[in-house]
């Protein structure tokens, strides 16, 4: 039998371009799927049979019976709602014991952190999702954070961990948090529990099948322009999640990867604050997010808020598919722009030819923009390409020009098999 590709599938722009659609198609060629990074602002949306899962922690890959799934060591987890969601899944018949694994190396979001996030908020304004990302990260850096392999079983034993924590943590005085340790814990140490032997470090283990049969998934959270280095600083998440972030989020090592698959929607979106130098006006937009009566509508999965809308910013793409190494481009929802017309694609902005390093910088740059014919024909459920209008075809064939990439994969609407797959 041959080997199977080892992957990574990144978001080429902020998040929701649709890379949970594009790791659920592949997985059925994955012998494992790994979440590497970030935690539970992620909101990983798959249409199985009509019924949409949304997965916040859990990998995609969960959803295919028999396909190992694994946390890794790069993400920031919150163990009480990581439970919950598996219990969800448990609810739909969805079976996860013996596998799926959780790195005890992974840091712990606790409730705190969320806490301080509503505080930080109040300052900084950034538009997070709230899951106590940042400060679990933060004190990550700062080595007081708390990892998974150091949870303890005897609460009073936790109870002294979370104390020590909190003395580190200027900031928590400021928060009143006494009354919450003994709660905090207890659901700390029952989330523990339940995982029990889930918790259980699968490097070797991926590493091993990455270099036999091949066929590890990794599915990148949020996007390129969100990654903490090469992202919209200071409005960005506070992990890798570029391709880069992968091998170490894993822990494997990194030339074992044969392809990354960059996730670029067919219009540009953002949720939170931050530059978007392609944000459309408010009747564009209305078109492009939809009314929020469907589940693939632009409205944030882990918030409910909505996403802000624009045309395709050829320039991020062509950034993106640099810091990425992007083989191959998955490109989605091209379905939602069947009554656009015409439709717009920056090529480029003007006097700046890359993305400035500076988001104060990327706020003023001009797009300019290319008009293409729109197609005004519903393609949504294409399944290969000679269903798809000429104008379509075109206007992929200019993302493709603009990225020197092949587009590989192109979404034609909700549901699981909506999609159209180039060899
Ligand atoms: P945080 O990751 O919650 O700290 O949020 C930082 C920024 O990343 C905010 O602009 C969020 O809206 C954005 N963000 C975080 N996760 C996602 C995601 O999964 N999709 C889209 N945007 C996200």
């Amino acid at each position: 039998m041959s080997k199977k590709p080892n992957r990574i599938v990144v978001g080429l722009f902020w998040g929701d371009e649709g890379k949970a659609k594009i790791v659920d198609f592949l997985t059925k060629d994955a012998e494992v799927v790994i979440r590497y990074q970030g935690g539970a602002n992620a909101g990983h949306s798959v249409e199985v049979d009509g019924k949409r899962f949304i997965l916040h922690q859990v990998p995609t890959g969960i959803l295919h019976p028999g396909k190992i799934c694994v946390l890794g060591a790069g993400m920031a987890i919150d163990l009480p709602e990581l439970v919950e969601e598996l219990k969800n899944l448990e609810k739909c018949g969805i079976e996860w014991r013996g596998r799926l694994f959780v790195s005890p190396r992974a840091h712990l979001v606790l409730r705190f952190h969320k806490d301080i996030e509503k505080f930080q908020e109040k300052d900084v304004n950034i538009g997070t999702t709230l899951r106590g990302i940042g400060p679990a990260y933060a004190d990550k850096a700062r080595r007081i954070g708390i990892r998974i392999c150091d949870v303890e079983q005897n609460p009073m034993a936790m109870h002294l961990i979370v104390g020590k924590w909190a003395e580190k943590c200027n900031l928590y005085e400021l928060i009143k948090y006494e009354g919450g340790i003994s709660e905090m814990v207890d659901k700390l140490i029952n989330a523990f529990c339940f995982l029990g032997d889930s918790i259980s470090e699968k490097s070797a283990f991926i590493d091993e099948i990455a270099r036999t049969s091949g066929g590890v998934l990794a599915e990148g959270a949020q996007g390129t322009m969100l990654s903490l280095n090469w992202g919209t600083y200071p409005f960005v998440t506070s992990s890798e999640t570029t391709a880069g972030g992968a091998a170490e989020g894993i822990g494997i090592d990194l030339r074992l990867f044969d392809e990354v698959i960059g996730v670029a929607k067919a219009f540009c979106t953002r949720v939170g604050n931050g530059p978007f130098p392609t944000e459309a006006d408010e009747q564009t937009q209305q078109i492009l997010r939809g009314t929020g009566e469907h589940g693939y509508d632009e409205f944030g999965s882990t918030t409910g808020r909505p996403r802000r809308c624009g045309w395709f910013d050829g320039v991020i793409l062509k950034y993106a598919c640099r810091i990425n190494g992007v083989d191959w481009i998955a490109l989605t929802k091209l379905d939602v722009l069947s009554e656009i017309d015409p439709i717009k694609i920056a090529t480029k902005y003007k006097d700046c030819e890359d993305v400035p390093a500076s988001s104060s910088k990327l706020n003023n740059v001009i797009p300019e923009y290319e008009d293409f014919p729109g197609w005004n024909k519903q393609i949504c459920g294409a399944r290969s390409i000679e269903e798809l209008p000429e104008n379509a075809k075109r206007y992929i064939s200019t993302i493709e020009s603009i990225s020197g990439r092949k587009v590989k994969y192109i979404g034609t609407g909700p549901g699981r098999d909506d999609i159209i797959c180039l060899e």
